[in-house]
């Protein structure tokens, strides 16, 4: 007998397709009644593959008592309540280290799109303009300049081994101190105002949100850009718009929104930032790794052993 589990959302293919061989899977974001569903399954079910944004919350799982495992497809698990999961004896797990390289060469994509311009002089290209007005005008070096790296763990540290590569420095902030050679700053502002370019790669979740907002943004000023690679909670995008709309900082690189995927569409009309549509590990070799680990924990569970990436 297969192992009973719920997939939440839609997701990377292949990994999909191999749940599928495992398990008995049941797609939860195919079920037009939601509630009918989970009462139909709730002797069966022990596992949730977790997919996507939806929330996965202590009424999600008082609905399925037999909840055993709830194995996360992604290193963020701002959407799941670990508290709630902790409260029920629920482990959860999620596919840290596998996508670190991948999530920071975005990020170093992210700082050389903003301060380059570089998706910008495309679209001058393609649309005629080099040959009818002449040369792009010119951007900012990101050489010499500094990166206050605002979160910094595997992935923060990923990107800061590049940046230098690049010629930039390094600062950060995380809530405690940790033994690295980069300078320390005691809060976000302080962060921003050391920075000429201040890289969000904090968790999601109630304790980072909003975190940086008109303070921050202030103290990183007219010529300093902003990029997210983390969570678009994290901003508070209505101001961080104004912001950019007002020139009261240089530009932004943005992977991720509060709402995704919809994006406030006033972003499309800034010649000042760069979007991407939450690409950060989306490879075909990260999202590989990623579901193999997503799935390994569910087989190391189901086999009775300890799982290889747990949270709570
Ligand atoms: C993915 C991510 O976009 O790992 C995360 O936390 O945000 C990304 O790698 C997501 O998990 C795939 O849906």
């Amino acid at each position: 007998m297969k192992p009973e589990i719920i997939i939440t959302g839609k997701g990377h293919a292949g990994t999909q397709a191999t749940l599928r061989e495992e398990f008995t899977c049941h797609d939860l974001f195919e079920a037009a009644d939601k509630e009918s569903f989970l009462k139909g399954l709730s002797s069966k079910v022990r596992a949730l593959a977790t997919f996507g944004h939806m929330p996965v919350n202590g009424n999600l799982m008082d609905a399925l008592p037999k909840l055993e495992l709830i194995s996360n497809f992604g290193v963020g698990v701002d959407v799941i309540n670990l508290e709630d999961a902790k409260a029920r004896k629920i482990i959860v797990t999620n596919t840290p280290d596998v996508l670190n390289e991948c999530v920071a060469d975005t990020a170093i994509a992210l700082v050389l799109c903003a301060l380059r311009k570089l998706p910008q002089s495309d679209a001058y290209l393609r649309a005629g303009s080099w040959a009818a007005k002449g040369p792009y005008p010119l951007a900012t070096s990101l050489g010499g300049k500094t990166l206050g790296i605002l979160g910094l763990g595997r992935i923060g540290e990923a990107i800061a081994r590049r940046a230098t590569a690049m010629g930039m420095k390094i600062r950060y902030h995380n809530r405690r101190k940790k033994d690295v050679p980069h300078p320390y700053d005691p809060d976000p502002v302080a962060l921003a105002r050391n920075s000429d370019v201040l890289m969000i790669v904090t968790p999601g979740g109630a304790e980072t949100k909003n975190l940086v907002g008109a303070k921050v943004l202030d103290a990183l000023g007219p010529k300093g850009y902003v990029c997210n690679i983390a969570r678009g909670s994290v901003i508070d995008e209505p101001v961080l718009l104004r912001y950019l709309q007002e020139h009261k900082i240089a530009g932004a690189g943005l992977d991720v929104f509060a709402d995704e995927p919809r994006v406030p569409p006033e972003f499309f009309k800034l010649d000042n930032a760069v979007l991407f549509p939450h690409v950060g590990s989306a490879t075909v070799e990260t999202r590989k790794a990623m579901g193999d680990l997503q799935i390994e924990n569910l087989r190391l569970h189901f086999k009775g052993k300890p799982v290889a990436t747990r949270v709570v």
